[in-house]
């Protein structure tokens, strides 16, 4: 015991600003679990123990109950305190599968390499990840302008919720989300988009990513094929990957999906298109092609899932019809955002599922998610009900079509028509396309570099990129930005893609 003394007064130490109690518990838990105090062994009396430190007996006595609480030492009345056996059964916890340091394939079975301390789905996720730690300036894509967006009349609205909370607005959000919200939505999408449905069929979640993930849980199974368009949305394909689906890329021509022989062979259990615009290439897939993928689906008991992310912003015409609007068979899961019409962070989205699912889904959101927010979702209701939405979204689409404007205007102005503008019809970006030859991923890491954020087409597909280009955002840009913005990207295009080759110096 003495050794146990000596040991904590050298490691006391009296100046720090670590109160000696917590100093003195933390040693001796130190102390016992790495054997230097062994099962069995007594502790000194608390006052001895206080004496030969130079510190309050009452600090010692908390120590020693603290000790006790926690399990470290056992305390009887009369006998003293001792060091409890609290040594791992190692013979317990060591099975033949602990010993097998092996995953396999991608389902884990089979043994062919070592699994690390992440699984192999997890890694290969972290692997293949398209998010960025940047998320705003010239000319990040995908990002609306929230410098504009009302935040006083939220704000308004917000307090004046606040003022009248209760319980209905600060507990869970069970049945699907907050009902006026999802009133109000099935009101929207009924107009915006053509959609049919009531409010029960729409389940709030916390946007497209959540909704594809709850309708991929729900509606498919691990190994099951999902379609996803090539190229497509990086995110929705990770979501998917995460989910054990297997992806089949199928192509998109200028009428949208475009299934190969090949690809309808075998029916995929899920199919994630953007009909209304193609994401990233821009492209609205056509009436006939829309029915077809009905009846597919139909036939084959498909689930089509629309991500339906930024139809609002249409430059020129109309928004277009949802091609759950045109369903009859109950076989799309429609879903949406208000990332993109209002603010990215607000993270509310929606589904709209067909009535016979319904009440599944309302069950499932809340089992695996256990959603709430019901106060945001509130105000949210409120914004589209007194027409805060419609006008915001009305005006954004002048501003960003200034912006997209005066990007092409930039473009033109650099490269003439030597690069084209793809997909610009809608949207809060268009892309930039590159030559053939150019490294479009190497031409993005340069911009970023140099201060401006594009994203390669090369990140979209999966298996062979068909395209070179930049995804270019435009909507979050200042007008006044745009152009010296523009200026430093047509530099990197410049010097990575239309630099001149060294003359070869000639022979002889
Ligand atoms: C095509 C597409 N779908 C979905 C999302 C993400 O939606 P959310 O933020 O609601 O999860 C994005 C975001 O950029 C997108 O581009």
């Amino acid at each position: 015991m003495v050794i146990l003394s000596e040991w904590l007064a050298a490691q006391l130490d009296k100046e720090s600003a670590e109160p000696a109690y917590r100093q003195l518990l933390q040693l001796m838990q130190q102390a016992i679990l790495t054997g230097r105090l062994a099962p069995g062994s007594k502790l000194p009396s608390s006052r001895t123990l206080a004496g030969d430190l130079g510190v309050a007996r009452n600090t010692v006595l908390h120590v020693y109950d603290q000790l006790s609480a926690e399990g470290y030492v056992l305390s009887t009345t009369g006998s003293g305190t001792y060091v409890a056996d609290t040594r791992p059964d190692c013979a317990a916890v060591s099975t033949p599968a602990a010993a097998d340091d092996s995953a396999g394939d991608e389902n884990g079975a089979g043994a062919a390499f070592p699994r690390g301390d992440m699984s192999i789905r997890g890694q290969r996720l972290i692997d293949e990840a398209g998010v960025s730690a940047k998320q705003w300036g010239a000319f990040m894509p995908g990002v609306p302008d929230v410098a504009e967006f009302p935040a006083r009349t939220w704000s308004r609205l917000q307090a004046r919720l606040w003022k009248s909370a209760n319980h209905g607005l600060l507990t869970y959000a069970p049945g699907g989300g907050y009902r006026p919200l999802r009133r109000a939505l099935s009101d929207y999408l009924r107009v915006a988009r053509s959609v049919r449905c009531t409010p029960d069929q729409i389940i709030i979640t916390t946007g497209i990513h959540q909704s594809i993930d709850l309708a991929v849980r729900l509606l498919a199974d691990y190994g099951d094929i999902a379609w996803v368009e090539e190229p497509c949305y990086w995110g929705a394909r990770s979501v998917l990957r995460a989910s054990g689906l297997k992806l089949a890329p199928v192509p998109v021509d200028a009428e949208g999906l475009n299934p190969r022989e090949q690809d309808l062979r075998e029916p995929p259990r899920i199919a994630l298109v953007t009909p209304s615009h193609q994401y990233p290439l821009g492209m609205v897939m056509s009436l006939a092609r829309r029915r077809t993928l009905l009846e597919y689906a139909r036939q084959h008991k498909v689930w089509i899932i629309e991500d339906d992310y930024d139809s609002e912003f249409r430059y020129g015409s109309r928004p277009l019809a949802s091609l759950q609007g045109l369903d009859d068979s109950g076989r799309v899961i429609y879903v949406g955002s208000l990332g993109k019409l209002l603010f990215p962070g607000l993270r509310i989205g929606y589904m709209v599922v067909p009535e016979r699912l319904a009440a599944m889904f309302r069950t499932g959101v809340a089992e695996l998610y256990r959603e709430g927010q019901l106060m945001q979702q509130a105000v949210l209701a409120e914004f589209i009900m007194d027409g805060y939405l419609t006008s915001h979204v009305r005006r954004m689409r002048m501003l960003y079509g200034e912006r997209r404007q005066l990007l092409i205007d930039a473009v033109t102005s650099h490269f003439g028509d030597a690069l084209p503008v793809m997909g610009d019809e809608a949207g809060l970006h268009f892309v930039l396309g590159l030559p053939d030859h150019a490294d479009d991923r190497a031409i993005a890491a340069a911009a970023y570099d140099a201060g401006v954020i594009v994203r390669p087409l090369a990140a979209y597909y999966s298996v062979r990129q068909e395209l070179k280009g930049l995804l270019t955002g435009y909507a979050c840009v200042p007008h006044e930005e745009i152009e010296p913005a523009f200026a430093t990207l047509a530099q990197v295009i410049e010097t990575h893609a239309f630099a001149k080759p060294q003359k070869q110096r000639r022979a002889g």
